[in-house]
């Protein structure tokens, strides 16, 4: 009878030790192995409410921005627009400091409803993660001039809400590095679903950089965040950059 405790070796993560020995005169390799499946679940699960943690309150200062500043300002600015027409008697500079002060509340409105929806983008519950990325990538194409290509296979599918909203996060991040740091006229994402698992790829064809300077300055906060999101899918990660060779983010992330 197979036991049933025994996991197959595919269920375990390991750590393996070893070291070269000398065993009664002869030279030998002495390998120890240790199960640390729970561990690394474990760690996976903290990361996990982390995550969520953050989402959640993201969640709360969007609502709150949305409902209640958002939902003040346009009160004003309501207001302010109805007075328009009594003005015209006013001095031209007087005028002209209304119609400004206008353009400013109007500006903080629309300001106010663009922070609210990069806090917590609601459209991903309600018409799901593609429309949602392709609004985003065209806002991006349309602001900086990039030409954003998006090829996926998941069409109106719908997957695990929390990989949906992570895979929307780490989208964001990266195309923020793409514009702070890049240089990159092109960017390519592809979101493949397989079977089992989905393949995210988010590539640019600019400068790149030299991935070890800045793993020892572990200054950034964005990679780590593409990191530990992609950790919490129990996504495969990998990073493939160097200096003037553009960088591709690549995740496999099982469903
Ligand atoms: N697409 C990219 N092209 C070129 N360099 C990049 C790219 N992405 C990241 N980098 C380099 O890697 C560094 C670390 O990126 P990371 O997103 O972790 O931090 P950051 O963008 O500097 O700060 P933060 O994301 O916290 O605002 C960047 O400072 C930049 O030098
Ligand atoms: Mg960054």
């Amino acid at each position: 009878m197979p036991d049933k405790n025994l996991k197959t070796p595919k269920d375990i993560i390991a750590y393996c030790f070893k070291d070269v020995i000398n065993y009664e005169g002869v030279q030998a390799v002495l390998a120890a192995f240790s199960d640390i499946t729970a561990l690394k679940e474990s760690e996976k699960r903290v990361l996990q409410s982390i995550i969520e943690g953050e989402d959640n309150e993201r969640k709360r200062v969007s609502k709150d921005i949305h409902d209640s500043l958002g939902q003040n300002l346009t009160a004003a600015s309501l207001n302010f627009d109805a007075l328009k027409q009594s003005i015209t008697q006013l001095e031209e500079k007087e005028i002209m400091k209304f119609s400004t002060g206008l353009g400013f509340l109007k500006s903080a409105i629309e300001e106010s409803r663009n922070i609210a929806h990069n806090l917590m983008p609601k459209a991903i519950e309600d018409f799901g993660l593609i429309p949602t990325l392709q609004s985003l990538l065209n806002q991006i194409e349309q602001s900086t001039g990039i030409n954003v290509k998006f090829y996926e296979n998941l069409g109106e599918a719908r997957v695990n809400r929390q990989i949906e909203l992570n895979l929307y996060r780490i989208t964001q991040e990266a195309i923020n590095n793409v514009i702070k740091h890049s240089k990159a006229t092109e960017v390519f994402i592809q979101l493949v679903l397989h079977k089992k698992e989905i393949i995210y790829t988010f590539e640019d064809n600019g400068i790149g950089f030299d991935k070890s300077k800045v793993e020892n300055t572990g200054k950034g906060l964005g990679l780590k965040n593409i990191f530990n999101r992609a950790k919490a899918m129990s996504g495969i990660f990998d990073l493939d950059t160097a200096p003037k060779s553009g960088t591709s983010i690549t995740i496999e992330i099982p469903v």
